[in-house]
């Protein structure tokens, strides 16, 4: 019988019901967390569960337990559910009350939910690469906070996938920004470059992990703003997301980026990112 967390209970899916109500449902108002697992152990949780309560404070929402109390029922849910390789998906929103624009009372408490799916690593994309669109950023301006309000990111991506593609780039009057899902970086010269983590972008934890292993790795990088022509002149271009790891990209808008291959630095980063996971997880394995 698959588990779910229900405010803050371990329980049967079956047995979990969402109040019409929940500000989460009629308005979005919450934040969420999408965590790795890989072998049965969550990859950078607490950097995960750090940001969870940095979006709750950016929108004025106390969480009600602690980042371990937390950490300690994912992986309860994780050994209920016998889960291996896949995510565990957490939000908390502002709770259950009267529909009303204005924040409830602080005796209304914010609702936890959290529930656990089977994802294979995407071996085949990473191997080989996958095609983007570009599409014009139309979403609001506190793109740091990790927010339920998806509504922007879903319309991109709806567009990529219509155009056969895996992933929307999004510019802001020509600025790239990130993807629907992921982070964007560009490599050239050897240099890694990607958006500064402020306010128009998720920064994003495996973002976070591939800038710690340029680091380690002696690779140049440099968290500035980049075009969308140095994006498509770039010699690689590769995604960073928890469900993308590091994907190379090797088309934008139809054009070839590179040799239409995914490149030397994006592979040496692929494996510097595998290893930080086996670091903290144990040995991947190939998937049948
Ligand atoms: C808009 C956006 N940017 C970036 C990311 C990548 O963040 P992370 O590496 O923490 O998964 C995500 C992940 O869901 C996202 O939704």
């Amino acid at each position: 019988m698959e588990k779910v967390i229900f405010d803050g209970q371990l329980i049967n899916r079956s047995e979990a019901s969402v109040d019409i109500e929940d500000r989460g449902y009629q308005f979005g108002d919450g934040v969420y967390e999408v965590i790795r697992v890989y072998n049965g152990k969550m990859f950078t949780s607490k950097e995960h569960l750090q940001r969870l309560f940095e979006s709750g404070k950016k929108i004025g929402m106390d969480i009600p337990y602690g980042l371990d109390e937390i950490k300690a029922m994912l992986e309860d849910l994780i050994q209920a559910n016998n889960l291996t390789l896949g995510t565990v998906y957490l939000q908390v929103t502002r709770g259950v009350a009267p529909r009303n624009h204005m924040f409830p009372s602080s005796d209304v408490k914010p609702m936890f939910v959290a529930y656990t799916r089977e994802v294979a690593r995407p071996e085949e994309n990473m191997m080989n690469g996958v095609k983007t669109i570009s599409v014009e950023d139309i979403r609001w301006l506190l793109c740091d906070i990790k927010s339920l309000n998806l509504l922007g990111n879903l319309l991109a991506k709806q567009k990529a996938a219509d155009a056969g593609c895996f992933e929307a780039i999004q510019h802001r009057n020509g600025t790239v920004t990130e993807g629907s899902l992921s982070n964007v970086s560009i490599v050239v010269d050897g240099v890694v470059k990607t958006h500064p983590a402020n306010h128009l972008i998720l920064n994003g934890i495996s973002r976070q992990v591939m800038l710690k292993t340029c680091e380690k790795a002696g690779i140049p990088f440099a968290e500035k703003p980049y075009t969308l022509d140095e994006l498509k002149n770039a010699d690689e271009v590769f995604l960073t997301g928890t469900t993308v790891e590091v994907m190379p990209i090797i088309e934008v808008d139809g054009q070839r980026i590179g040799n239409g291959k995914p490149g030397e630095i994006t592979k040496k980063l692929q494996e510097l990112f595998k290893a930080e996971i086996e670091e903290q997880c144990g040995q991947l394995f190939i998937q049948q």
